[in-house]
């Protein structure tokens, strides 16, 4: 079973992140892809600021939410961060839920549907490519890149052109091509680690 979890970054009531997300799923679930695609709210999620006392590679955790979210991200094969830019840069919580783990992370591919002005939400994305390279995470190229008012009309409801479309369909054919590529990387590792 291959999983997507596709992360909605953004938390604050009346967000559109939640809106574009569920867009994003539906246009997962249709182009079979993915065994599974799940909706990952980082509002429901609820983590507050890092507070375990150990670095995350350690794996030791003492609080029940770090276990939660960790079996969450384990349980994932591939990810589709979606993001806007808070002046030009991530979201504190889309950070702060990355840097609450390590290993989960670790040789999965990873993508974004970004949006906002007229940079749909890219500084967020180069902002967060380091970080995504130091958990070992393997971003792909192919994007969604939304510039909100060209796709989201006065009431908040979105209407997906063919380019949005094209856009999504090639994300999620490169996030499910280095899945299966890394999946038996992901065995050898683990091997590894049960043998030492
Ligand atoms: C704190 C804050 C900072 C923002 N900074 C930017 C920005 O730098 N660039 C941009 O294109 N839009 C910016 N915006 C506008 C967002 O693109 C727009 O509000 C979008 O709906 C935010 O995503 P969300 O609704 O999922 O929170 C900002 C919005 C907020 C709330």
């Amino acid at each position: 079973v291959t999983r997507l979890h596709v992360i909605v970054a953004s938390t604050r009531p009346g967000r559109v992140g939640r809106t574009i997300a569920e867009w994003f799923v539906a246009r997962a679930e249709r182009s079979g892809d993915f065994d599974d695609v799940r909706l990952v709210d980082l509002a429901e999620v609820g983590l507050p600021f890092l507070d375990e006392p150990d670095h995350p590679s350690s794996g030791r955790y003492v609080h029940a939410h770090t276990r939660r979210w960790s079996a969450s991200v384990a349980a994932a094969d591939a990810f589709a961060l979606v993001t806007p830019e808070y002046n030009s840069g991530a979201p504190a919580p889309l950070k702060n839920a990355l840097d609450f783990l390590y290993r989960e992370w670790h040789d999965k591919p990873v993508g974004f549907v970004s949006y906002g002005g007229s940079a749909a939400g890219t500084h967020a994305v180069h902002m967060l490519l380091p970080v995504l390279r130091v958990l070992r995470m393997v971003p792909v190229k192919a994007a969604v890149a939304l510039p909100l008012r060209r796709v989201l009309d006065a009431d908040g409801v979105l209407h997906p052109d063919q380019s949005m479309e094209d856009a999504a369909a090639a994300l999620l054919r490169d996030l499910a091509r280095l899945a299966s590529a890394l999946a038996p990387l992901r065995a050898a590792e683990a091997a590894y680690s049960a043998s030492r």
